[in-house]
């Protein structure tokens, strides 16, 4: 359960000077079909699984997340869900995909949220990110965060992959857990070649400036989803840098899962134009639900 006071006051740290209103006329956007929505089902119950410590997702006994995908194997976890944000690997046979998923932010680990509001950007480690240009940038905490398990989730990651001779991978997470996805997601394909990488993000703040954004569209496959008006998808601002990548669904008052298309559309049906200040936002929608699903093990 997220402390809204806390996050609240994380928010207004990250986003201080609040971003201007946008005014936008209202667009065609497309909406995803019941099928399609249904499809992330999985994948939504993996990253809510994120929150889950160690010692139950490592024999997939944490209960209705994990039931919800009952023929998952797990490789390895880790993290201690205080300095580190508790992890996963293993592989979904009926995905036909190796799954690498990452706990979100738990603001009673006042650590994770101080790091949070550590907002300045930074190039991404060369040694993680050979060859990746140096105008490539992150937020320093997000890169920081990610830092801590990348080299453990690049093991557990070649370790499930030849186990099950896996040829997808997809990395999901939620909250704080979805910008390490997201760093992940361009992290591991530098270091693991032939198999076809993913990535699902569920309320992912942004993560990098401009030059990452265009990073992720030209490099992986990313979409994010974001429920209603929840703020931190617009945070940090856009005034300060950053920048979203293309993919986003957003799930509208209606319930519909939009498709906004382009980067940060500022269209009143996605989330930078349905929450144009943290002030619009309700931080009681980050948790979801998404499509039924509330965050949390
Ligand atoms: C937002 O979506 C609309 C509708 O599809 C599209 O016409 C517009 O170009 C998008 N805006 C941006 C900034 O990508
Ligand atoms: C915030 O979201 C919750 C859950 O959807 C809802 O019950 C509540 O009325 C919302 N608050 C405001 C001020 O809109």
């Amino acid at each position: 359960m997220l402390s809204r006071t806390l996050l609240a006051t994380f928010l207004a740290v990250i986003s201080a000077g609040a971003s201007p209103v946008q005014f936008s006329k209202r667009q065609s956007i497309t909406a995803l079909t019941s099928a399609q929505i249904s499809a992330f089902t999985p994948f939504t119950h993996f990253a809510s699984t994120g929150y889950c410590n160690p010692s139950v997702t490592l024999t997939w006994t944490c209960g209705a997340n994990c039931n919800a995908n009952p023929d998952f194997i797990p490789v390895a976890s880790g993290g201690d869900g205080s300095s580190v944000q508790f992890w996963y690997v293993g592989f979904s046979p009926s995905q036909a995909s190796v799954i690498v998923a990452h706990q979100g932010t738990d603001p009673s680990q006042i650590e994770a949220l101080a790091t949070d509001a550590d907002a300045f950007q930074e190039s991404l480690d060369p040694s993680l990110f050979p060859g990746v240009s140096s105008s490539v940038e992150a937020h320093s905490g997000f890169a920081g965060e990610q830092a801590k398990t990348a080299t453990q989730i690049l093991s557990a990651v070649q370790t499930a992959i030849a186990q099950h001779s896996a040829t997808h991978v997809t990395i999901v997470g939620h909250s704080l857990g979805a910008a390490i996805a997201l760093l992940d997601g361009i992290y591991l394909p530098l270091h693991i070649s032939g198999v076809t990488f993913r990535t699902i993000g569920y309320g992912t703040p942004r993560v990098g400036n401009q030059a990452f954004a265009d990073y992720v569209d030209s490099h992986i496959s990313f979409t994010h989803i974001n429920n209603r008006e929840d703020p931190v998808p617009t945070v940090p601002g856009r005034f300060l840098g950053y920048h979203h990548p293309s993919g986003e669904v957003h799930i509208d008052d209606s319930g519909a899962w939009l498709s906004c298309p382009g980067q940060d559309n500022t269209s009143t049906q996605c989330i930078v134009g349905d929450v144009p200040n943290i002030f619009d936002g309700n931080v009681s929608d980050h948790g979801g639900p998404y499509n039924g699903i509330t965050m949390g093990c």
